[in-house]
């Protein structure tokens, strides 16, 4: 089988987006998967450290998020399970990318533009990011890397990257495909549809959080902005209209069918009952879950300790190649 790599940083709470780009495919990938060697799928904390986060906070939330991958299907049977900081390898092969990686290229990134250029207190960190999460790809030699729209620029500097190593120096990196899903791979923010929904969003009205009951989901959804068409049949008549392309895409990504659906009203309590199916499955199994840190921990232990024995001859292969 193809392997599989994909990586979620701890920076939030995950939300639905989280869920339909990247992590219910990591499920499906280790589903299709024959052994754990298969499937790697990760936490980024390292990458959770280029922009300022309260300790406690982040602790929190990398348990929390370690516990939604197993809630969430991920069978450590079938799939590796890791913590980046676990894993060194990470952090030595990121610079060996840096060294062949282009100011240029990386003044071109969106995530920095738009989260950190031209502002002194920007961490550095932040700049070099493509080449750690290039690290975090490059070293297990996957053939696919599941994400969401926001990363494939990220996952094509990877490729450009990895060519220009093997060019340069030795055939080492495998040049990994990118791949997103049909529906879901950009879910919008409910109350800014143009705006990607984000788990460090300034404000939760508009995030659906995979943890938020089917009370809240309610509200945020009925909240949600659509668009001032009315008439007989506002939800089909334009596609240029943000908010409802955002909820038709996610019921869409959910299951649903807009088939009959005419009024904001309906297309509101499709959505709902589309969107509590899916996670309803997830938070019961997180309950479980949550009541033992310790198999949570153990597993994310034994995933590291894994990766660490995949990434050390890759590691090795890179610095060689390098001349060190
Ligand atoms: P992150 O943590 O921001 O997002 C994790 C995954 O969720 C997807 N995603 C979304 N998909 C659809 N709609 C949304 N609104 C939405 N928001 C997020 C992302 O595309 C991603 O697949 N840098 C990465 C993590 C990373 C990584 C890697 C990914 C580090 N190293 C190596 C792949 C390979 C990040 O911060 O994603």
């Amino acid at each position: 089988m193809d392997r599989s790599l994909s990586l979620i940083t701890p920076t939030g709470r995950l939300t639905l987006g989280n869920h339909l780009g990247a992590l219910r495919r990591f499920v499906a990938a280790a589903d299709a998967a024959s052994s754990p060697d298969d499937c790697f799928f990760g936490l980024s904390d390292l990458h959770a450290l280029t922009t300022p986060q309260d300790l406690a906070v982040l602790r929190a939330t990398v348990t929390e998020t370690a516990t939604l991958f197993l809630a969430a299907g991920l069978d450590p049977a079938r799939a590796t399970l890791f913590r980046q900081s676990r894993v060194p390898a990470h952090r030595e092969l990121a610079y060996l990318l840096e060294c062949t990686a282009y100011t240029g290229e990386l003044n071109r990134m969106i995530q920095f533009k738009e989260k950190g250029r031209g502002v002194p207190s920007t961490r550095v960190s932040l700049y070099t990011y493509p080449a750690l999460m290039a690290a975090d790809i490059l070293l297990y030699r996957p053939s696919v890397v599941p994400v969401g729209d926001d990363q494939r620029q990220h996952v094509e500097i990877t490729r450009d990257l990895a060519i220009r190593f093997n060019h340069a120096y030795a055939p080492v990196f495998t040049v990994p495909e990118v791949v997103t899903p049909r529906a879901g791979a950009r879910v919008m923010d409910l109350q800014t549809p143009t705006a990607k929904m984000s788990k460090s969003a300034a404000t939760d009205a508009g995030v659906i959080r995979l943890l938020d009951p089917p009370d809240v989901v309610r509200r945020k959804v009925a909240r949600a902005v659509t668009d001032s068409d009315v008439g007989p049949d506002a939800v089909h008549s334009s596609s240029e209209k943000p908010g409802v392309t955002n909820l038709l895409d996610i019921l869409a990504a959910c299951g649903g069918s807009a088939d009959g659906i005419t009024t904001y009203g309906a297309l509101k309590s499709a959505v709902t009952e589309a969107v509590v199916t899916v996670l309803e499955p997830l938070q019961k199994s997180y309950a479980q879950l949550a009541a033992d840190p310790a198999y949570v921990d153990s597993v994310f232990a034994d995933g590291s300790a894994r990766a660490r024995e995949v990434t050390a001859s890759v590691l090795a292969d890179a610095t060689a190649a390098m001349g060190l």
